[in-house]
């Protein structure tokens, strides 16, 4: 099926999120893969917390939230530290494909842009910091609906900004929950199953299904 735009999921799809801890990982320990993982999974849950509760708070402040929390539980309390690991993840090393894929479905004459939970400024951080600015025709933020992902209203920033049917739009995420929300709006999808997890939602059906974002080239 003809694909008018390429709409990107930003973190854990484009950028890697477990690189803010990496960073540190002298200053926090062996452990810091497992705290990490635990971080993305509170901070997630926030996102959902704030969407199913109506109680709306901005990602930038969910990412520092979750990050007091998990990290208390670790036993670990030290600011600076916090703060060094939050202000990283507002620049969060990409995934190595990323330059190469991207430029690569430009030159198809393909628009490409983010739609993410993220809030505007980290997410206009982190594009700079990853050097994609030029690599992307929008950053569309979930703060326009006011609601996160995986909500209809998110996934319509998309068609309403490119002007087309959610089926002209290809939406490719590595979160299978966003993966599906994405489907259910109507959109073509790539599930980016880096860690090779077990397929859930029915996106054996609902998605194409890629090991990273290189397999994009075999769906155009
Ligand atoms: C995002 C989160 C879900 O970028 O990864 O929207």
């Amino acid at each position: 099926m003809p694909i008018k735009a390429v709409l990107f999921d930003a973190y854990g799809t484009l950028l890697d999120v477990h690189s803010a801890m990496a960073a540190h990982a002298a200053r926090i320990g062996p452990d810091w893969p497992a705290i990490s993982a635990e971080w993305r999974a509170k901070q997630l849950e926030y996102t959902w917390i704030s969407a199913l509760t109506g109680q709306h708070r901005d990602f930038w402040d969910i990412t520092q939230d979750s990050l007091r929390v998990v990290a208390a539980r670790h036993g670990c309390a030290d600011p600076m530290l916090l703060t060094d690991v939050a202000w990283s993840y507002r620049a969060l090393a990409a995934y190595p494909e990323v330059t190469g894929v991207l430029t690569a479905l430009r030159a198809r004459g393909l628009a490409t842009a983010i739609l993410s939970n993220g809030e505007p400024a980290m997410l206009a951080d982190a594009v700079r910091a990853a050097g994609l600015t030029d690599l992307l025709d929008d950053v569309l933020s979930i703060e326009s609906a006011r609601i996160f992902k995986p909500a209809p209203q998110v996934y319509a920033l998309a068609t309403t900004r490119f002007a087309c049917a959610a089926a002209d739009i290809l939406f490719v995420s590595s979160n299978p929950w966003d993966a599906y929300g994405a489907a259910l709006f109507g959109c073509q999808v790539a599930w980016v199953n880096r860690a090779s997890g077990p397929v859930e939602y029915g996106l054996d059906q609902l998605a194409h299904r890629i090991s990273d974002l290189t397999g994009l080239e075999t769906l155009m």
